[in-house]
């Protein structure tokens, strides 16, 4: 169990988390900021700790609109900043779209960081994710292993799940990898997709993966279309199955967005790749070997990372 985990931002996702932070006492103390009005933090978290007598959490909380709640955090989790949300003629923005709203965020995000809890860990979900996680270390510079982005994690899962309801299976049966971006180009590793060990080709045909694999990389927006706003349930366990790997030190092998200095050939892009997690945050970047169809798609994924990397560049 960590001292404190700070959440910023009690929108949808940081809800999520904050419950299931209380349930599983990952940390004496949960600490949620979140600027909107009434207070919505300490709302939330009252909520949630009045029903802690119930599920048996002794898990304290310090929650508010100001930022110095989050004051000597271990680990960050950083939600904050505005979703994907339908407008009236039925259209979504990509995720992209939301970088200049958003990186306004992030930079109070990281200043509050910097002032509060410099030595955190910090799991961002904010979108553009792989831009959003650039900016916390242009702002942050902190070591490697201390800072990385939530999104192999979900988009794997999203593609298990597919592959599992196909295949008719159990989900603990599908092993699956999603690499790159978090961006519509993100790279479904269908060499690394294994059902019970198995290479996934043995259950389902080239035309069933083929789908899978594209509605695994539209996965985000098909949510966004049907409730209106981004999805947030399977988003906050995804960054709690790396947290949890982080506190319990599992040293678990995770699709996370971290910085690559020479791996996979890139260099000062942050990109989604298998990386262990243990107590120290990324302990270890691992290189797959991909086909040459997948490296030729992980390039695509990388050159629209940088193009987005490029703009936060170009913010200042
Ligand atoms: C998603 O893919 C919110 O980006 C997140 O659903």
């Amino acid at each position: 169990m960590l001292n404190k985990i700070a959440l910023v931002g009690g929108g949808n996702i940081g809800g999520v988390l904050a419950q299931e932070l209380f349930q599983r006492k990952l940390a004496a103390t949960v600490a949620m900021v979140d600027v909107k009005g009434p207070d919505v933090a300490k709302g939330k978290c009252l909520d949630i700790a009045e029903g802690t007598p119930i599920i048996g959490s002794d898990v304290k909380y310090i929650a508010g609109k100001d930022y110095g709640v989050i004051e000597g955090a271990d680990l960050v989790i950083n939600t904050a900043g505005v979703p994907r949300t339908v407008r009236p003629d039925g259209t979504y923005p990509s995720r992209e779209e939301l970088l200049a709203t958003n990186l306004q965020i992030t930079d109070a995000v990281a200043g509050a960081i910097r002032q509060y809890c410099p030595d955190a860990i910090v799991v961002s979900i904010a979108n553009p994710l792989d831009a959003i996680v650039f900016r916390l270390h242009q702002k942050l510079s902190p070591p490697k292993h201390r800072l990385m982005g939530m999104a192999g994690a979900l988009d794997s899962a999203r593609y298990r799940y597919f592959v599992a309801q196909a295949a008719g299976v159990s989900v603990e049966n599908v092993e699956a990898m999603v690499l790159g971006g978090h961006g519509d180009d993100m790279v479904p590793v269908r060499s690394c997709c294994r059902i019970a060990g198995m290479p996934v080709e043995k259950f389902l045909d080239e035309p069933t993966l083929a789908a899978i694999e594209s509605r695994t990389r539209k996965a985000g927006g098909e949510i966004v279309g049907l409730i209106g706003v981004s999805a947030f349930w399977s988003p906050a366990i995804a960054a709690l199955e790396m947290v949890e790997a982080i506190v319990l030190d599992k040293r678990k092998i995770i699709a996370s967005c971290v910085l690559l200095e020479g791996e996979y050939g890139v260099n000062g892009l942050f990109v989604g790749v298998p990386v262990v997690l243990g107590r120290n945050g990324v302990e270890r970047v691992i290189e797959v070997d991909l086909t040459e169809a997948e490296r030729a798609a992980f390039a695509k994924s990388i050159a629209a990372v940088k193009k987005t990397t490029d703009e936060v560049i170009a913010a200042k």
